[in-house]
């Protein structure tokens, strides 16, 4: 049976007073699930919030990672300086890193693979732009993210990988993705998987949905049956809304 999960991108936003504030309205919040509840705050918070939610049931997650093991990268963070601050998840391929920071399907290929050497679980995220959509190339695109930076792994290296499906025109926008339209998608990624690897393989990846989840409309989306959650952005900011996102899974 796959996980259901739901994590906070906190993005750019939060100092350490603030990570303070929200992590502690969370705890006091945080209603009883079974599924994995997940918080991505900047690297700078990582290990105060390690700290702060070690005894819960919220795991850290860091929001990037380069794949070299060290050297002169300045300004990056590697897989073993995350481990040793207790983080054991990392989001990749974020469409803002894409956009901002030319991350290629290449290079992403490379940091799923140091991420997998260090036996971290990496949230992998990709979508379609709007032209996309609009010509009609969405799903050739979608597969071709997968292919390109997730095909290379044996079978067995799936259990270390959750896929978080982000149109890239339903991110920060309030332009929810319909549950049919995730719902399309999902079943695409999980055929496509299924058709390169197996159905074991297809049927134990969770596929996450991100892009303007919000309280009213998580329910519909996370009901249909190949998403298992979602890849909160906005909306985790606010521990009521990012709670009541939890309580809807
Ligand atoms: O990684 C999640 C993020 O891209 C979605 O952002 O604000 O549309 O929920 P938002």
């Amino acid at each position: 049976m796959r996980k259901k999960i739901v994590a906070g991108n906190w993005k750019m936003n939060n100092n350490l007073g603030e990570t303070e504030a929200l992590l502690s309205k969370l705890l006091k919040k945080m209603p009883e699930t079974d599924a994995e509840v997940m918080v991505a705050p900047p690297f700078i918070s990582l290990r105060l919030a390690f700290d702060t939610l070690v005894q819960s049931p919220v795991e850290v997650v860091a929001q990037n990672m380069h794949f070299a093991e060290n050297g002169a990268y300045t300004g990056e963070i590697s897989a073993d300086m995350l481990k040793s601050a207790g983080i054991q998840t990392v989001i990749l391929g974020h469409s803002e890193r894409r956009a901002y920071f030319n991350e290629t399907d290449e290079s992403l290929a490379k940091k799923i693979d140091a991420a997998l050497r260090h036996d971290m679980t990496a949230i992998f995220c990709f979508g379609e732009e709007l032209e996309d959509r609009k010509s009609d190339n969405h799903f050739k695109v979608v597969e071709k993210q997968l292919k390109n930076a997730l095909f290379h792994l044996k079978a067995s290296a799936w259990k270390n990988i959750i896929l978080a499906y982000e149109p890239v025109w339903a991110i920060g926008t309030g332009e929810t993705a319909t549950p049919e339209q995730a719902q399309e998608m999902h079943k695409f990624i999980r055929k496509t998987i299924a058709e390169n690897y197996n159905e074991k393989v297809a049927d134990g990846v969770s596929i996450l949905y991100g892009g303007s989840v919000k309280p009213e409309n998580a329910k519909e989306i996370f009901s249909q049956p190949d998403v298992d959650g979602g890849l909160i952005g906005g909306a985790s900011l606010k521990a009521k809304d990012f709670v009541a996102i939890v309580d809807a899974i």
